[in-house]
């Protein structure tokens, strides 16, 4: 296949977005492909003053399968350009089944590397598949990726361990070494990151897991490591077959020492989550935001899967994980409404004076103890279609109920929500995205949770709060609509 031009990338996201403009459930300041599926985010790298973003992609059709790595990049985390698709399968031996997810970097030399896992067909193999890893070089700024001649650089699992996976590589510098992190799972005991050492990315030695899981509660495999300094720590993400996991430890002398460990987010939405350092040492995480629908309702839509918005990570005192939208997101904020001061009374219902269905609301509430406050969006002015993002003071729990999301019976609809205490005079501070089919919410600094959301009525564009339980106060709340980033904005 010929690459594309990046002028005729940028024509067919136009006329992509043109197709879909009026698709009430197409994100409007969400990272996706022009169309088809997508998944993982891969290897994402600051690169000569610019973001690249790649991912798990299907450019023939939106549902999984002949998977590719898809590129697009930005100079503001905002707006994004389609690049040519990086690598894709079958060109060699190796990969002929699929190029999977992995991690990118520079060599000492400057050179833009990937490490991916290639796919191949084996019979008596876990899923009938052979996934071995390999690399990819740019000698032109990133714009073409040529295989290494040498893939796959490792070829089987480690001998005399029964794995039920082997993919996902992350790769890193310390010192004179590099290191390699490569998903795994060890049948009947549980998920494990294995780690690699070499000197020149070709020859690797195992050197052990660096991390392994309970069966019970952290699942058989684990699926795309990323491993990387995080303040005075060390931070392992992994995602469990279902759950963005992570662990905060201590790395030294090749070994690592998990300390703490929880959930990046609450809601299985959020999935597949790779880092990247920018300038100025922010850590930024995306993660894959699955649908909650049927694969016909995908298909007929045309496009599957959104990149979560940029999170901001770092780790707070206690080891646990931060995650904070990236503050370049305020640069989407259009026309606003704002309260300051507002007494609500149990059993209060207030609506806001705007409504979208792209907006971000930004709310600080104190808020007795027994008391749980919600804030309803994507409502109908009925109240029989709506999204609830809720804090239960009383239950120490931050979630978001979709069971009453949409009248569509192909949309999938669950409860997600997890910890959160407040100290005793710590308001709740919310920020809510909503976009579209996408719900992010980030809650003081250390809780998140994300869903996706499929509303029929074109008039599920409200927003309400309400508390119930006891009192509270609104001491701020702002609610912005969000410019669109695919369409002029
Ligand atoms: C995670 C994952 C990875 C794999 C990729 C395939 O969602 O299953 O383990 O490399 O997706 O697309």
């Amino acid at each position: 296949m010929s690459k594309q031009t990046i002028e005729q990338l940028r024509r067919e996201r136009g006329e992509a977005e043109e197709r879909f403009k009026d698709d009430p459930h197409r994100p409007r300041y969400h990272f996706l492909p022009p169309a088809n599926w997508m998944n993982d985010p891969n290897g994402p790298i600051f690169f000569n003053g610019r973001y690249h973003l790649f991912y798990q992609h299907n450019p023939a059709e939106a549902r999984w399968g002949d998977i590719h790595w898809g590129h697009a990049v930005s100079e503001d985390l905002l707006h994004w350009e389609d690049w040519p698709i990086a690598l894709e399968p079958r060109t060699t031996g190796v990969d002929q089944n699929g190029c999977f997810t992995g991690c990118a970097f520079i060599r000492d030399d400057g050179t833009p590397t990937i490490a991916y896992a290639g796919i191949t067909p084996a019979d008596g193999l876990p899923r009938g598949r052979r996934e071995s890893q390999s690399l990819a070089m740019s000698r032109d700024g990133m714009l073409t990726w040529e295989k290494s001649p040498q893939n796959p650089v490792i070829t089987e699992p480690p001998e005399g361990l029964d794995v039920v996976g082997f993919r996902d590589p992350c790769v890193w510098r310390d010192g004179h070494a590099w290191y390699m992190l490569i998903g795994s799972g060890i049948r009947d005991q549980g998920g494990a990151a294995l780690l690699y050492r070499s000197t020149d990315l070709m020859a690797w030695d195992y050197l052990g897991p660096l991390a392994t899981g309970d069966l019970d509660s952290h699942g058989e495999m684990w699926e795309c490591p990323d491993f990387f300094s995080l303040g005075d720590r060390h931070l392992l993400l992994v995602s469990t077959l279902g759950r963005q996991m992570y662990l905060s430890g201590d790395w030294a002398d090749e070994e690592f020492v998990p300390r703490t460990e929880g959930l990046a987010d609450f809601s299985p939405a959020f999935y597949a989550g790779k880092s990247f350092e920018c300038p100025q040492g922010r850590r930024i995480l995306w993660g894959w935001l699955r649908e909650a629908r049927s694969t016909q309702a995908q298909l007929d839509a045309g496009w599957s899967g959104v990149m979560s918005l940029p999170r901001v990570l770092s780790i707070l005192p206690d080891g646990r994980l931060s995650c904070e939208p990236a503050e370049e997101l305020r640069q989407l904020r259009g026309q606003s409404i704002s309260y300051a001061g507002i007494d609500l009374n149990a059993g209060d219902q207030r609506e806001l004076e705007l409504t979208g269905d792209c907006v971000e609301i930004e709310a600080t509430i104190s808020m007795e103890p027994a008391a749980r406050f919600a804030i309803a969006v994507r409502c109908s002015p009925d109240r029989e279609e709506r999204t609830e993002v809720f804090f239960d003071n009383h239950a120490s729990a931050l979630g978001i109920d979709s069971t009453r999301s949409s009248q569509d019976p192909a949309a999938e609809t669950r409860v997600s929500s997890g910890p959160l205490t407040l100290l005793p005079d710590e308001p709740l501070h919310l920020r809510v995205f909503v976009d579209r089919s996408v719900v992010e919410v980030f809650a003081n600094d250390r809780a998140c949770v994300t869903e996706r959301i499929y509303p029929t009525r074109s008039d599920s564009n409200r927003i309400c709060v309400d508390i119930t339980g006891g009192d509270g106060t609104f001491q701020r709340l702002t609610a912005w609509t969000m410019r669109d980033v695919w369409r002029g904005g």
